[in-house]
């Protein structure tokens, strides 16, 4: 039966946690938009604030103040996060660009940074996105500057790094295109293979979902999450929006959206998945509209409230599959 309550409350009843990735400032600035992630949502991920580039404006420095704000306000509201991320190829430090570093001098600055920012939110972040994004488009490994300098051991040291300041967090690699059975995720599949065979402590796979365009076939995602799971991995749906190629928005849009988004919560419930987060809150607040082709690629209503902060067909579509 359709329901009023919260979708924190229904997901809260289900043992299910249903997140969005968040924005330091807009907690800060924005008092409707604290409201509606206090209240409709059951965990959050920093979107921007815990990856490397916004941590470390200059070589010997954090700078924690964003990271802290998205920790404290989740504390005071009992939502865990899910710390997104220590390792990836995107949002590295200005910096960093200039700086003439040996393969170990990059090393032991990997070793240093995954350490203290694990080690700072040892008792506010349960969760690490550890390595984000290894994979290349075509299935190769992604030739990063953390690859480049270590090959692909530099998971391996990542996740080891990240356990042994707190063993009780679980440790995901993350990444994107690898939602449904495909080459990507094949050989996102493969990697993790080989780094449990050889013993990383790798707790789990989030698979984003960025639905853009091209919607991942349900059935296809259930079929690659068991996959998953069959290798002993948690499994969680990490960032996901659901977009239309701009130029092809059908006139029923907003509830051909909120289909999928059922279909995708379904196939969680299928499968044992138990987290899904959406990346932003308001379609206003989504990072596609920051692309600068945006308006020529998507659609820019991609999540479950819409500018002004109202419920979309979306919303209901999911809490009615959570509250059934
Ligand atoms: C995006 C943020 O949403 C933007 O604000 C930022 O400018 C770029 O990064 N995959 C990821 C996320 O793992 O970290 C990215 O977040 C979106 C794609």
């Amino acid at each position: 039966m359709p329901t009023d309550r919260p979708l924190r409350a229904v997901a809260g009843e289900r043992a299910v946690d249903v997140g969005a990735a968040v924005d330091a400032d807009r907690l800060r600035t924005d008092v409707s938009y604290r409201a509606l992630v206090r209240d409709e949502f059951t965990v959050v991920t920093a979107e921007n604030a815990l990856k490397m580039g916004p941590l470390r404006p200059a070589p010997s420095t954090y700078d924690f103040a964003d990271a802290d704000a998205i920790v404290n306000f989740a504390r005071a509201h009992e939502m865990p996060v899910r710390g997104h991320t220590l390792v990836w190829h995107n949002q590295t430090p200005t910096w960093f660009q200039s700086w003439d570093y040996t393969d170990d001098q990059l090393r032991r600055f990997l070793r240093e940074h995954v350490q203290t920012v694990v080690g700072r939110y040892r008792r506010s972040v349960g969760t690490w996105d550890v390595v984000n994004e290894a994979v290349d488009d075509d299935g190769s490994m992604r030739e990063t500057v953390w690859y480049d300098a270590m090959g692909e051991e530099y998971l391996d040291r990542a996740f080891e790094w990240a356990a042994e300041v707190n063993p009780d967090a679980d440790r995901y690699y993350n990444d994107y295109g690898a939602d449904a059975v495909n080459e990507k995720s094949d050989a996102v599949y493969d990697l993790l293979g080989r780094l449990l065979d050889r013993g990383v402590p790798v707790d789990g796979v989030g698979l984003q979902l960025h639905a853009l365009g091209d919607w991942p076939d349900p059935d296809s995602i259930a079929e690659n999450v068991r996959r998953f799971q069959d290798l002993g991995l948690d499994v969680q749906i990490t960032e996901m929006d659901v977009a239309f190629p701009a130029g092809e928005v059908p006139h029923d849009a907003a509830e051909r959206q909120a289909d999928y988004y059922r279909e995708v919560v379904e196939t969680c419930l299928d499968t044992g998945v138990e987290t899904l987060v959406t990346w932003g809150v308001r379609d206003g607040d989504t990072w596609l509209r920051a692309f600068r082709d945006f308006p020529e690629r998507f659609s820019g209503d991609p999540l479950l409230f819409d500018d002004r902060g109202q419920r979309k067909p979306a919303y209901d579509a999911v809490r009615d599959v959570l509250s059934t």
